[in-house]
């Protein structure tokens, strides 16, 4: 019973159709379910909540907001020195900047390093929840679960597959590279709040028997995740068609090796027609649509009005080190300028205005929505009981301009926007992780 926690505050969660509630005065209280998880036990107004759990000391959070933790469906944690390279689009940049720096993950002590910077700074930006890339080094996996599981952290990456198209020092050998990948499953996957995914870097620098492979251990561990890259950038998609002819498009490669089925993760899915949103919804693929990675790197712009036509599964990404901030409130406003630009056909020329996509429904795709793009649904992302107890406090007078804006906020959508537009790192007063009762 003492292990029970309340907090009160302002408090924002979704239901089931997406939809936020939001109560002015709310009580969350928390604790260990039958297996020992720390878990929303009950959640709502305060008067009502906290009648049902007299005995439980109430920690009081007066003008904040309390809210699920963000969950960042793709980013690369060996890139966080990367952010902020110029290049002229994603070939060079890769060339030039991410290949050379993803190197020195080969070095246990580096990868450790940057994975405590790392993880410090999804947590300052209220990220509880990421699917990240590692490099092609074991020692990188090893050392970013090691110090996510010390966080007890919900975390999930992989060993990147690239076997050729890569220079020394990243390339890896396609037969190692697959044990490496099966033995690193065995030894992370499912361990406390760690997940593994099978990670393929992109078409272009796997060989047939590299990708072929991965399909088959994405068979063998149905609850694995899968995660790559698909149509992010016309020379990309002109190099796959010229490696692939006989793939019917980019995303269809990944088809024709086994790696799509639910679980699966492509992030950008940009370049897409409708067969390929057809084959992302058949298959329960998901797109990480990565809005502040697409506007640096010139890549296009993700078509939201073809996805949800089309009916397939998508959340919002930072793509560190490709995109340029681990801010959620960045993600969230860097995609409603992509919203804007995006209409069927070309955005603007036919006279229509761009979507102007809801605030409720920005921050459901950066948390519930992205969740349950990652087969989470229920587990993280969200504050609804059951949920895994992952949230941020919200100071939304953190900035002279940000307590201006919020006070005048008329409605829920006001006040979220106002957060999304101002927001940033200040607006995350803290982040609180779920721990087992035995922690
Ligand atoms: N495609 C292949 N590798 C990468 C990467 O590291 N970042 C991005 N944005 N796209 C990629
Ligand atoms: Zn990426």
């Amino acid at each position: 019973m003492q292990k029970q926690k309340a907090y009160r505050a302002s408090l924002l969660r979704f239901d089931s159709a997406g939809h936020a509630i939001f109560e002015v005065d709310g009580l969350l209280v928390v604790g260990p379910d039958a297996s020992g998880r720390q878990v929303v036990l009950d959640v709502g107004g305060y008067a009502d909540v906290a009648s049902r759990h007299p005995e439980v000391a109430v920690t009081h959070w007066p003008g904040r907001i309390i809210a699920p933790g963000f969950v960042d469906m793709h980013i690369h944690f060996p890139q966080t020195d990367v952010i902020g390279s110029p290049a002229d689009g994603l070939l060079p940049w890769l060339e030039n900047y991410t290949f050379p720096h993803e190197s020195r993950f080969v070095a246990e002590d580096y990868s450790a390093q940057v994975a405590t910077f790392f993880v410090d700074e999804l947590l300052r930006n209220g990220v509880t929840t990421a699917l990240t890339f590692s490099t092609s080094h074991p020692a990188s996996v090893n050392g970013l679960f090691a110090e996510a599981q010390r966080r007890h952290m919900r975390l999930i990456t992989g060993k990147v597959l690239q076997d050729r198209h890569s220079p020394d020092g990243v390339r890896d050998d396609t037969e190692q590279s697959l044990v490496d990948t099966e033995d690193l499953i065995r030894r992370w996957h499912g361990v406390d709040r760690l997940g593994y995914a099978i990670t393929p870097r992109f078409a272009p620098t796997s060989t047939p028997a590299q990708l072929r492979g991965a399909g088959e251990l994405a068979a063998r561990y149905p609850d694995v995740w899968i995660q790559s890259h698909v149509a992010e950038n016309r020379d990309e998609i002109d190099w796959v068609r010229a490696l692939f002819p006989a793939s019917r498009s980019y995303l269809s490669v990944y088809d024709d090796f086994g790696l799509m089925r639910e679980r699966a993760v492509y992030a950008h899915c940009i370049h897409f027609d409708d067969e390929d949103r057809a084959l992302m919804r058949d298959t329960g693929s998901v797109a990480a649509v990565s809005p502040t990675s697409n506007l640096f790197l010139g890549s296009g712009f993700f078509d939201y009005a073809g996805a949800d036509r089309m009916g397939f599964g998508y959340g919002l990404a930072s793509d560190v080190g490709g995109g340029t901030s681990f801010s959620p409130f960045r993600t969230m406003l860097a995609a409603y300028y992509v919203g804007r630009t995006t209409v069927e056909g070309v955005q603007g020329a036919n006279g229509k205005p761009g979507l102007s996509l809801s605030p409720q429904h920005l921050w459901w795709q950066h948390t519930a929505g992205a969740a349950k793009a990652l087969g989470l649904a229920g587990v993280v992302g969200n504050l609804q009981p059951g949920c895994e107890a992952d949230f941020v406090v919200l100071d939304p007078a953190a900035t002279a301009l940000l307590e201006r804006k919020t006070r005048q906020a008329r409605n829920l959508d006001e006040l979220l926007f106002a957060m999304i537009v101002l927001g940033d790192d200040r607006l995350v007063e803290r982040t609180v992780i779920s721990q087992a009762s035995s922690a």
